[in-house]
């Protein structure tokens, strides 16, 4: 007799496809990357990041009120640091007074149960545009790793509840972990940017904060002396598992859509959350293609977003968090 199997008739109605769908986005999937500037009510979009902004104090304030409201109740921050304030060792990184510090403070005062993540690396305060202390036209590792524990220190003193290092130096989970420890941090987590590819989607988000490494003789132009080179796959398991056994509690796959056999990989081969970041070229894309009027906005962006928690991603950082949550 033929066929004795219909796969359609799982199909035939939205009552019985809800029924067996495998994959669900909720709110709590969501980690939502900020961006915040100096300044007073300042709410300016990033020009290659349609309807996403950076924000001063007062406006993140309210911006983290809405996010709770809708269900989002964790926070990615980064800052935008102004020129005269950074230099090759990133000093304003550690100032207890500096942006990101009272960024900190300002949602915990607000919004005291949101969970805050914050960037680690040297990039916005670093007047080459590098995550690491630039020497002779190489990136000191050691030396930057020490300053990325400070800065990981100043961050939980001003109430963080995750640092997230998105340097890839070699041994900075060990140290952060080892300087969290011995401050008496020992709460604190750190969701390590394990597999963090040298890509040119960062380009969008590198205009928001106006860090890409500058032009100038004797500093590398590209970041791929410590971000993985794409064609890798091995490596992104090996970076992964280092950065577990030096005591990362989560672990991330950076980029998100062209990386999502990675992504799949991780998620069989380690044991704590997978968080994958759909980058700001990812959302560049889609917001360009919609506006042409070429791809149908919100139904694109579900099927991505699907596809990357099916991948394996536990945790999903994406500028889409809001847009999503809309629909949902
Ligand atoms: C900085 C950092 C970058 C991103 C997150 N943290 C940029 C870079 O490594 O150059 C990219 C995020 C995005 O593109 O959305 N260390």
């Amino acid at each position: 007799m033929y066929p004795l199997r219909r796969n359609r008739r799982l199909r035939t109605t939205e009552a019985i496809r809800s029924m067996v769908r495998e994959t669900i986005l909720t709110p709590s999937d969501f980690l939502v990357p900020l961006f915040v500037v100096e300044g007073k009510n300042i709410k300016e979009e990033i020009a290659s990041m349609p309807n996403y902004y950076r924000m001063s104090l007062d406006n993140l304030e309210k911006e983290v009120k809405e996010l709770w409201e809708m269900g989002l109740c964790s926070v990615l921050l980064f800052v935008k640091v102004a020129d005269n304030l950074k230099d090759n060792k990133g000093t304003e990184a550690i100032n207890p007074n500096g942006l990101m510090q009272l960024a900190i403070q300002t949602i915990k005062n607000a919004c005291p149960d949101m969970l805050v993540m914050t960037d680690v690396a040297l990039d916005p305060y670093s007047s080459f545009g590098h995550d690491g202390i630039v020497h002779e036209g190489h990136i000191l590792n050691d030396e930057t790793v020490d300053i990325l524990a400070e800065m990981s220190i100043s961050h939980a003193n001003a109430g963080a509840d995750f640092v997230a290092p998105s340097d890839m130096m070699d041994g900075r989970i060990l140290t952060i972990r080892e300087a969290l420890e011995d401050e008496g941090f020992t709460n604190t987590g750190i969701m390590s940017y394990s597999a963090k590819y040298a890509s040119a989607y960062y380009g969008p988000f590198r205009d928001a904060l106006d860090s890409a490494p500058v032009d100038s003789k004797n500093v590398p132009k590209d970041k791929k002396t410590y971000q993985m080179d794409f064609a890798n796959r091995f490596e992104a398991i090996a970076e992964t598992q280092a950065d577990i056994d030096e005591g990362a509690d989560i672990v991330m796959v950076k980029p998100g859509l062209c990386y999502l056999d990675i992504v799949r990989e991780i998620r069989n081969e380690v044991e704590v959350p997978v968080a994958v970041y759909q980058v700001s070229g990812e959302y560049a894309m889609l917001k360009a293609a919609a506006e042409k009027g070429w791809l149908d906005h919100d139904a694109v962006m579900m099927e991505q977003l699907i596809a990357i928690k099916r991948a394996g991603a536990n945790i999903i950082a994406s500028y889409f968090a809001k847009d999503a949550v809309r629909l949902m």
